[in-house]
Formats: C-alpha cells, structure tokens, sequence
C-alpha cells in the first residue's frame, strides 16, 4: 500500500465511488474536484492501481487545519490504511497548528486512538437541513458526512 499526497483529477471518479462504498454520500464530480483543489491537503492510498483510500485537510498553514472525508473502501478497513492516510495528512500540517475534526457515528474510537480528544465547546451550523450530528435534530441523512 502506497500513500501519496496531491490531487490528480484522473482518479476523481474512483474518489466517487470510494465515498459511496464508505457510506460517506453521493459527492457531486464538479463539487468534489473544487473541494479537493482548495484543499490544504489531500491524501490518497492506493493498492498497486486502484484507489483505496482518501482523506483531506483544509488549513491556513499556520494556526488551524481540519481534517475531512477520510475514507477507506470496506474490503481494506481495519488493515492500517486509515492511521497512514492520517498519518500523511497530520504529517503536511504546519508543526503547532490545531488539528480539528467531525468523526461520523461509531468511528470516533479510530480518532481517539490517534489522540484526538472530545472538544468542549466545539459548535457547526449546517445550512443545508436537519443532521443528525447537531443536538436537536432528530431527523436527516446520517448517511453523509458529519
Ligand atoms: C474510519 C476509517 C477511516 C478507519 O480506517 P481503517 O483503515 O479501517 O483504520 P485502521 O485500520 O488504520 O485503524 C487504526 C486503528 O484504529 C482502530 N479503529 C479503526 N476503526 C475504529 C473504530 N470505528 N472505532 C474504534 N477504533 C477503530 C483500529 O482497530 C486500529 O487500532 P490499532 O492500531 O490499535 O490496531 C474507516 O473505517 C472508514 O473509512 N470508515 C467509513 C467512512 C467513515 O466513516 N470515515 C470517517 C469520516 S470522519
């Protein structure tokens, strides 16, 4: 397995299909492709030719970085490909910059275990509907990304 930092649109539909197989929703090409270029960072692993894993990292590149849609696809899960996609996106982070993140349902475990801790006051505003991420909704997609 080969980990690898950068965006090449050429592997933008494998990205696709990796997120939906991940359960991390339908990304839009266009939207995905802007998203990644913006990025601070963007890693991805590969087994030989075939997309195995994605993650990326918006920053300012001095005082904070948040790290988003990290995915792996099911057939590699629990095989050390999350923890190295990590690894490369923490690793292109200005040293003393916060890192910051959003876990989906069930996986916060793999985060703490990278030592990210429970944030006291942290607070999001989603304007596109109910999330079941956000305390007081009930309803909305929690197939998608938190
Ligand atoms: C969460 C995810 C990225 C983890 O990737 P992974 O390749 O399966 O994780 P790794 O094999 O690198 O695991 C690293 C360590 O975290 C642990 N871990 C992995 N998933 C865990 C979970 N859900 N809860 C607790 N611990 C977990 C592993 O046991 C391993 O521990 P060890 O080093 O002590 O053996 C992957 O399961 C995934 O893509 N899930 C679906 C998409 C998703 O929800 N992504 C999160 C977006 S915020």
């Amino acid at each position: 397995m080969d980990v690898v930092l950068g965006f090449d649109p050429s592997w933008l539909p494998a990205a696709i299909g990796l997120y939906a197989d991940a359960g991390l929703g339908t990304k839009e090409p266009a939207r995905l492709a802007a998203a990644l270029r913006a990025s601070h960072a963007v890693a991805t692993a590969w087994d030989g030719a075939r997309l195995i894993g994605i993650g990326r990292v918006v920053s300012d590149g001095v005082y904070y970085a948040t790290v988003f849609d990290v995915a792996v696809a099911p057939a590699w899960q629990g095989r050390g490909v999350g923890r190295a996609l990590m690894a490369a996106l923490e690793g292109s982070v200005p040293a003393g910059a916060r890192l910051y993140l959003t876990a989906t349902f069930g996986h916060e475990g793999f985060y703490r275990g990278l030592g990210y801790r429970r944030h006291r006051t942290a607070m999001a505003k989603y304007p596109d509907g109910a999330s079941p991420y956000l305390d007081g909704d009930e309803g909305g997609d929690d197939d998608a990304s938190p």
